[in-house]
């Protein structure tokens, strides 16, 4: 088959997601979405992403609400509905409806992850639901003189029950509902269920599908990562969130601060979102990490010092280029430091010749005893997104020393002739330095 644009960039996109998928394999991942997605007819699509990612070996615990369900259900029996400090009281009524309604929903759910239509994503498809009473709840008692009778939270999550389950390939399913030792039923909220969940379980991901997109800045950006401290600081700031940022993000910032490393906020009215988010190294949402002593930014001149101290052993060794005092002060713009403890170990540089739409990422450095932790390569990624930001098409290095580290990053070496201009005329025949690029 000749290859023509459509099948390259196929070809191009199908490798591109082949590390993630690597990445993926066996790790495990809940995912939680309210009762609307069902209610809106929407969970067919989300059905089909749910069994690509249960096909590429990733571990799927789901977890489901139904408010619109309860609500539905209350209005017809003509029960109203008393929230207490925003908490639903569940008196014995409410309790049925809730049962009623989760039970429906619940059905509604595995009828769909059982479809196997040919000519469909599901052809073929082979998902086995789990379910069961991995849920230990408690009440929440009274809250100022109010009983909130069946309302209830996680107390324990059943680890080596859900294990079990995922270990032979089976997707869980967790409502929200909870068992006592009494024999009681609570009801729970799907974001307790579902970040105890990810916390017990030690989860690689906790995904919250949301009606928004993710959490944005005061001017209406969408922020796409977060860091546990600076997502408490979105909380704590004044200005107003969607229901839903102010529902999921302390949940975020509960499951990073108890290891769950990633906490993905996305909207639930987006086809594929789940896939885009988790598959693309931009994603479409925000993403709540793991509170780090580390921190990548941009460099400013009390760097100096730090920058100078790092780089001088490897200019001693020919490694790098030297660059003196002055010349850091006239560049310091063009570097970022990535800090650890308030110490810098390491740094690069980026130079973008826009009218080739080329940018050179020079002076990548970490310090020797931080090397092999991932930090250069969170370094390089984090130049990636700033050239593209930029309206960069291609990253090139020169280097003497660390061409396979490049290449292992998928760049490819290159000649002398294709660095842009201005780079071609400062060229240093002497160092014999190798060319290396990267298209972005
Ligand atoms: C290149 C450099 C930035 C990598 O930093 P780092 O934080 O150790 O990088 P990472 O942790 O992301 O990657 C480590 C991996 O790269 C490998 N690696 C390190 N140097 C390498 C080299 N020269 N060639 C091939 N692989 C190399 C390590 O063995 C390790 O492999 P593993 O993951 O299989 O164990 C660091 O080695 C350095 O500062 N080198 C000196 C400066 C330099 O050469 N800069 C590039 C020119 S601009």
């Amino acid at each position: 088959m000749p290859i023509t644009t459509t099948s390259a960039d196929f070809v191009a996109w199908f490798r591109s997601v082949a590390p993630y998928i690597n990445a993926f394999r066996t790790r495990t991942f809940v995912i939680a979405f309210g009762g609307e997605v069902v209610a809106d007819g929407k969970f067919v699509e989300l059905t089909h992403d749910f069994n690509l990612l249960a096909s590429l070996g990733i571990k799927l615990v789901l977890v489901h609400g139904a408010r619109p369900q309860i609500e539905q259900h209350l209005a017809k029996s003509n029960l109203g509905d008393t929230y207490h400090h925003g908490i639903r009281l569940t008196d014995a009524e409410t309790m049925q409806c809730v049962k009623e309604a989760v039970g429906r929903v619940r059905v509604e759910i595995e009828a769909l992850l059982s479809m196997g239509l040919p000519n469909s994503p599901m052809a073929n498809a082979d998902i086995r639901v789990a379910g069961g009473n991995f849920i230990t709840a408690q009440p929440i008692g009274v809250i100022n003189g109010i009983d909130l009778q069946h309302t209830g939270s996680v107390r324990k999550v059943d680890v080596a029950a859900i294990n079990d389950r995922l270990k032979f390939g089976e997707v869980v399913l967790l409502s929200p509902l909870g068992y006592s030792p009494t024999g009681e039923v609570f009801n729970l909220t799907l974001e307790d269920v579902a970040t105890a969940a990810a916390i017990a379980l030690d989860a690689d991901k906790l995904v919250f599908l949301m009606d928004t997109d993710g959490v944005h800045d005061k001017k209406g950006n969408l922020i796409k990562e977060l860091t546990v401290s600076q997502a408490q600081e979105v909380l704590s700031a004044k200005h107003k969130l969607t229901d839903d940022v102010a529902l999921y993000l302390p949940c975020a910032v509960r499951a990073s601060e108890a290891g769950v490393s990633r906490t993905h906020l996305i909207s639930r009215h987006n086809d594929g979102a789940v896939l885009q988010e988790l598959f693309s190294d931009d994603g479409i949402g925000t993403m709540v990490v793991e509170s780090t002593l580390n921190t990548l930014r941009d460099a400013t001149i009390e760097d100096i010092g730090g920058i100078l101290e790092l780089l001088r052993p490897l200019e001693d060794e020919g490694i790098l280029v030297r660059r003196n005092r002055e010349l850091l002060e006239q560049e310091i713009e063009r570097f970022v430091v990535l800090e650890h403890d308030h110490r810098i170990v390491g740094c690069a540089a980026l130079y973008p010749s826009p009218d080739e739409a080329a940018a050179e990422l020079a002076a990548l450095a970490v310090e020797k005893q931080n090397r092999d932790h991932g930090y250069g390569e969170a370094i390089l990624n984090h130049m990636i997104s700033v050239a593209k930001g930029q309206r960069m098409k291609k990253l090139f290095v020169l280097t003497t020393r660390t061409a396979h580290w490049f290449i292992e990053r998928g760049f490819v070496e290159s000649d002398i002739s294709t660095l842009p201009a201005h780079k071609k005329s400062l060229y240093n025949y002497q160092r014999k330095s190798k060319v290396f690029v990267r298209k972005i």
